[in-house]
């Protein structure tokens, strides 16, 4: 394989461990491996691209070889100007081929000399993605082993409304067994 640079991009809305497992892989491959937040998408967003950068710089600190940036506009054009060879990307189940191959398709249009590269992170995070976390999160779930502790904790303080109403319906009422009974003082 030709050993160049490597764009990795994605919204990373949060950063999710599947997200960290193909950045390892990734970062074994390629030379350089550079993980590009969208700047302008549609959708509104839960964390910031700031955020994002922050996050994603602080998770990656041990990968000397990746980079964290973002960018604007065509992938394509971003991927030429820093002299990308390929794109990588993660397919975790057959349900993301077709997506993907479509974008893969397109940006061969956009560009004939760009490959996609795609990679399978581990097994245990195949059904791990931003969307799901977010909506566990927001309706205060737990999402411990989905994503960093960092982005576990950061899910927390943005979402600490919900997490506290979660925590309040599944307290268990006084009276019932489990719950919390007040104790008793004993009579002398
Ligand atoms: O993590 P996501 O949201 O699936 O990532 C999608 C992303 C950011 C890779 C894709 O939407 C993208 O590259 N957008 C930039 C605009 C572009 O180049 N569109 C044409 C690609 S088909």
């Amino acid at each position: 394989m030709n050993k160049g640079i490597a764009i990795y991009p994605g919204s990373f809305d949060p950063p999710t461990n599947g997200h960290l497992d193909l950045m390892e892989r990734g970062s074994k491959i390629f030379e350089e491996l550079v993980v590009a937040i969208l700047r302008n998408s549609e959708k509104s967003p839960m964390f910031s691209v700031a955020e994002r950068l922050e996050m994603l710089r602080a998770l990656t600190g041990h990968l000397k070889n990746v980079r964290i940036d973002t960018f604007d506009g065509l992938m394509v054009e971003y991927a030429k100007s820093m002299d990308a060879v390929c794109i990588l990307r993660g397919i975790r189940a057959i349900s993301d081929y077709e997506y993907e191959l479509q974008m893969a398709l397109m940006n061969r249009k956009l560009e004939p000399t760009l490959e996609t590269v795609f990679m399978m992170p581990a097994d245990k995070y195949s059904y791990v993605s931003s969307r799901l976390v977010r909506e566990v999160a927001q309706a205060g779930g737990p999402v411990k082993g989905l994503v960093p502790e960092m982005v576990e904790q950061k899910l927390r303080e943005k979402l600490e409304p919900a997490y506290r109403f979660h925590d309040k319906m599944h307290e268990v009422p006084p009276g019932i067994p489990g719950g919390k009974e007040k104790k008793r003082k004993k009579r002398a």
